[in-house]
């Protein structure tokens, strides 16, 4: 499981780690962003608070892991990424994963000072095809607004905008910093420095989902 404010690298890491350990990738904002994509009556309504910086309903998002955790592919394992962020999706993960007679092997956190979070929201551009990352100065594509790996469109999201990363930052601090302390309570935090850069980070991610594991 990742852990971390918006902007932390949990997307950009977890897409490393699945290729790496072969288990798929749990990003609740990705499969978000897809049914809204797809334009389904789910996705107009999380796009109401997704929108705003708010999280979208517990009894919503919920529903989509577990379905998502009862794939075939979840048998050998997977990462959570985004989620849980509440008290409430705590809960009913242990119930999912008491179900699936499975453990979560660490709570990896990823720790970076907020002006380094908003530098790096502010500039990330996405491909709307294939979901590689960017940053406009740190990391640019070749080519400006299109993706170096498949040529899709580069794009900003709406959430990304500055007036509504100030707001995911509250609803983070509100509802999901609490989990850090929760995670450590039951001996699976592992806090890693998430300034360094993305490699570093990964081989110290590694080291320690291999130690926990
Ligand atoms: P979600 O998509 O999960 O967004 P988030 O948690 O706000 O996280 P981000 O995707 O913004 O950041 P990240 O930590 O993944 O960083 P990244 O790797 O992209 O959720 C979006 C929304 O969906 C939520 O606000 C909510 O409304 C809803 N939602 C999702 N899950 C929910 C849930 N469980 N319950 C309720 N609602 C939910 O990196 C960011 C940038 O930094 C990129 O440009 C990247 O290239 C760069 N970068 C990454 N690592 C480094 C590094 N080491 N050095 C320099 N730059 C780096």
């Amino acid at each position: 499981m990742l852990l971390g404010p918006p902007g932390a690298g949990k997307g950009t890491q977890s897409k490393l780690l699945q290729e790496h350990l072969r288990i798929p990738q749990i990003s609740t904002g990705d499969m978000l962003r897809r049914v809204i994509e797809q334009g389904t009556a789910l996705g107009k309504k999380a796009k109401e608070f997704m929108d705003r910086g708010d999280l979208v309903p517990d009894e919503l998002i919920i529903d989509i892991v577990e379905q998502r955790l009862a794939g075939d592919d979840c048998k050998r394992g997977f990462l959570l990424d985004g989620f849980p962020r509440t008290a409430e999706q705590v809960r009913a993960l242990d119930g999912m994963l008491g179900k699936m007679n499975v453990k979560i092997d660490a709570a990896v956190a990823l720790l970076v000072p907020r002006a380094e979070l908003i530098r790096r929201l502010s500039g990330r551009r996405t491909c709307r095809n294939c979901g590689t990352m960017y940053h406009v100065t740190s990391n640019p594509p070749e080519k400006r607004g299109v993706c170096d790996h498949c040529g899709g469109e580069l794009y900003q999201r709406v959430d990304d905008k500055e007036e509504t990363i100030g707001a995911r930052f509250d609803v983070y601090e509100e509802q999901s910093a609490s989990l850090r302390p929760l995670y450590r309570e039951r001996g699976l935090l592992r806090e890693i420095d998430g300034t360094k850069g993305t490699q570093q980070v990964f081989d110290r991610i590694l080291r320690e989902v291999r130690q926990a594991a």
